[in-house]
């Protein structure tokens, strides 16, 4: 099965409602209707009713950067699956690093809120990732096949097709710093061998990220196994977003 290559722009901590709308409708022109590529952007829960709203008419996605698995309750602070479809959320990132290393996010809450995104008709999109210290120490496929196999745990097959992974090594987030094409492909490769394993996998998307620019996207997405990117800085720069959308190799 074809799999129609995702440019997902992570906004993390920036942008207010209408700073946020003003960025959306920039994308809205820039990108227009372009064809077999998908674009979804995920911006903080305070803005996603306005840039939804901005979005509105448009190709490009919603989502949002965490959940929690409830789907109500005494959580302060939380947001449920349901919450975010109400907005018009279709995508959530789940499993980010930077969630896993400031907010305790541990393989265990990954694998539930993955399994209650899919039951609330949510798309997740788990990321895993290796540190620098992990992967000096030769480790980076022990680590996340360890992260896939608790996120994918009451998973079945057929739910592979409508979950998204992300690899993102950690020491190439927001660093500058890339992972070369071969050393994303390697990991890509060995996560579709993984999901193969599981009873899916050929459907299933695998996007890259970690310091994707409009220079480095090219290369990065015509490898075999990365089918588009999960951006964070470049996400919040209209032209570079658009340019790294421009890039993606379309069939
Ligand atoms: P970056 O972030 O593109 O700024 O490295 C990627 C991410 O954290 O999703």
């Amino acid at each position: 099965m074809a799999r129609v290559p995702l440019i997902a722009g992570n906004w993390k901590m920036y942008r207010t409602a209408a700073d946020g709308a003003a960025l959306a409708r920039d994308l809205c022109r820039r990108l227009g209707s372009r064809g077999g590529v998908e674009v979804a952007v995920f911006p903080p829960f305070p803005a996603l009713a306005a840039v939804g709203a901005a979005l509105a008419g448009s190709a490009i996605a919603l989502g949002a950067q965490d959940m929690h698995w409830e789907k109500e309750g005494a959580f302060t602070g939380a947001v449920s699956a349901g919450m975010l479809l109400d907005v018009g959320c279709r995508f959530v990132i789940l499993g980010h690093s930077e969630r896993r290393q400031h907010f305790g996010e541990s393989d265990g809450t990954v694998q539930r809120k993955v399994r209650a995104a899919l039951a609330a008709g949510l798309t997740p999109i788990v990321c895993v990732g290796e540190t620098l210290g992990e992967r000096d120490a030769g480790q980076p496929l022990a680590v996340v096949s360890r992260q896939v196999q608790a996120a994918l745990e009451g998973v079945t097959g057929g739910d592979l097709p409508r979950l998204i992974l992300a690899y993102e090594p950690v020491w190439a987030i927001g660093t500058g710093r890339t992972a070369t094409p071969a050393q994303a492909q390697e990991v890509h490769a060995a996560l579709r061998r993984l999901l193969g394993e599981h009873g899916g996998g050929s459907a299933t998307r695998i996007l890259y990220g970690g310091s994707v620019k409009p220079e480095n996207a090219l290369a990065l997405l015509g490898q075999p196994d990365i089918d588009g990117a999960l951006v964070g800085g470049a996400s919040l720069v209209a032209e570079q977003f658009a340019q790294i959308v421009e890039a993606v190799p379309v069939a």
